[in-house]
């Protein structure tokens, strides 16, 4: 006997049978909810992915082909990213980011650099960029757009964050409507939809749909997991019918609160004004809170601890220099209350001066010399790193800040980027993917 509460579940639970359609040739309830989807999105067509933005992202890189196989895309472009090249053979051709200094962190690429970049390299099948950011700030894909299409290429957009963008004028204006032709949206991370939901939209001039079905089919289970489905269909229906009333409200909540936070002394909530000094930046999505302790004696990191373990507020993120509080449609006032009721209380504890700052070092750049497929499939082994350097790296090494890897799998130990590594092994930036934080060793291609 299934305990009560795992019944339940089970009864959402169900399969594909009759009536039910079949995600890999949807002809009844599934193609009418894609259908609908489309609608909502302006999409010439949206595929349903039951693993995640991932899923959308690998599909896009496996619908490219061969003759060149060649994708321009940020250097710090999310993991899935690296997958989709891997299970792609894909030759990447990486795009300089362009850094906020007080965050420390890339937000976003410049429609110069890929002209330039497309001008060197034009077998570039497509150019795959991320907007908006996991900190919120969209590109100016509307300027990048006329370039690659000149090029002859694609533009791809992991928009995962930006989910809830076409519902309400006043956020980022959603990448599909400003010339991408197509687009990956993370749902499950900013609509009521169950962890794993995404879907994959194509712009109406969108050139091998049969390609990237294919692909998308090649990668999905075929047991997908129909509670995950129906929330798809159901977020839908509620962005449609109540997103614009629901996302009006957060972003007057979210004016209001960004300004008493931007009061509190020692707090800075990094805004509109400070980010349009990047270039390249477009817009911001006002529910992403980028609060700097600028004046406090606490570090990002510790301004998270507190939050969590004193008022029970857990935040998206936590960097050295900065947390991140990711809002939603559906906080109510009093949360947002509480949120600056504590940061309120932490200024008045906190007051002091900052910890000594990490110093913002951007690695060197990169020399690609196996593909991340061929990395891949080597053979590794592991050396210490002061033997390291002329080797190949058989693994990710990505400090925070910048957030930028230094290194990827397939790309040289050159002596610029051994003496950075050597730098990050003494300083106490945060490292993404090594098997050894402490970098005494690292994973090299045989
Ligand atoms: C920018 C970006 N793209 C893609 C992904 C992958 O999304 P998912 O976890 O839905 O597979 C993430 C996940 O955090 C992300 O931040």
């Amino acid at each position: 006997m299934l305990v009560p509460e795992l019944s339940t579940l089970a009864s959402l639970d169900l399969t594909e049978v009759a009536g039910l359609d079949d995600l890999h040739l949807p002809r009844n309830v599934i193609q009418e909810a894609a259908l609908l989807m489309a609608e909502a999105y302006a999409a010439r067509e949206s595929f349903f992915l039951v693993n995640g933005a991932t899923s959308g992202i690998h599909a896009l890189f496996m619908s490219m082909q061969p003759p060149s196989g060649k994708v321009l895309l940020p250097r710090n472009a999310h993991r899935s990213f690296f997958g989709g090249m891997v299970l792609a053979g894909t030759s990447p051709v990486y795009i300089p980011g362009q850094i906020d200094h007080v965050l420390g962190v890339a937000l976003t690429v410049l429609s110069e650099d890929i002209e330039d970049l497309l001008g060197e390299n034009p077998d570039a099948e497509a150019v795959f960029i991320t907007s908006p950011s996991y900190y919120g700030s969209s590109c100016d894909i509307e300027g990048i757009e006329p370039a690659v299409h000149a090029a002859n290429a694609l533009l791809l957009v992991d928009e995962a964050h930006g989910g809830h963008f076409p519902f309400h004028r006043a956020y980022p204006r959603p990448a599909l409507q400003c010339g991408a032709d197509a687009v990956v949206n993370g749902l499950h991370k900013t609509l009521p939809v169950l962890n794993q939901g995404a879907c994959l939209h194509l712009g109406k001039d969108f050139p091998n749909r049969d390609k990237v079905f294919a692909a998308y089919s090649l990668l999905t289970t075929t047991s997908p997991s129909y509670p995950i489905l129906a929330s798809l269909d159901l977020a839908r229906e509620l962005m449609c019918q109540r997103g614009e009333a629901l996302l009006d409200r957060a972003w007057h909540l979210a004016g209001e609160y960004r300004k008493k936070i931007q009061q509190l002394k020692g707090l800075d909530c990094h805004g509109e004004a400070e980010m349009q000094q990047i270039p390249g930046l477009k817009e911001i999505d006002p529910l992403k809170l980028l609060i700097i302790p600028r004046g406090l004696s606490i570090d990002g990191f510790e301004l998270a601890q507190i939050l969590r373990d004193s008022y029970k507020i857990e935040v998206e993120h936590a960097d050295n220099k900065f947390i991140l509080a990711m809002m939603s449609m559906f906080h109510e006032r009093a949360d947002w209350e509480s949120l600056y009721r504590s940061l309120e209380d932490i200024a008045g504890k906190y007051a002091g001066k900052q910890p000594d700052g990490l110093r913002l070092e951007l690695p060197p750049w990169p020399q690609l010399s196996l593909l991340p497929r061929e990395a891949f499939m080597a053979a590794s082994r592991t050396v210490r790193l002061k033997d390291s350097q002329g080797l190949i790296a058989a693994e990710m090494v990505a400090p925070y800040p910048p957030g930028i890897p230094c290194l990827l799998p397939g790309e040289l130990i050159s002596p610029e980027i051994f003496s950075y590594l050597e730098f990050l092994q003494k300083s106490r930036v945060h490292l993404q993917g090594p098997h050894d934080p402490s970098l005494n060793y690292l994973k090299v291609i045989e």
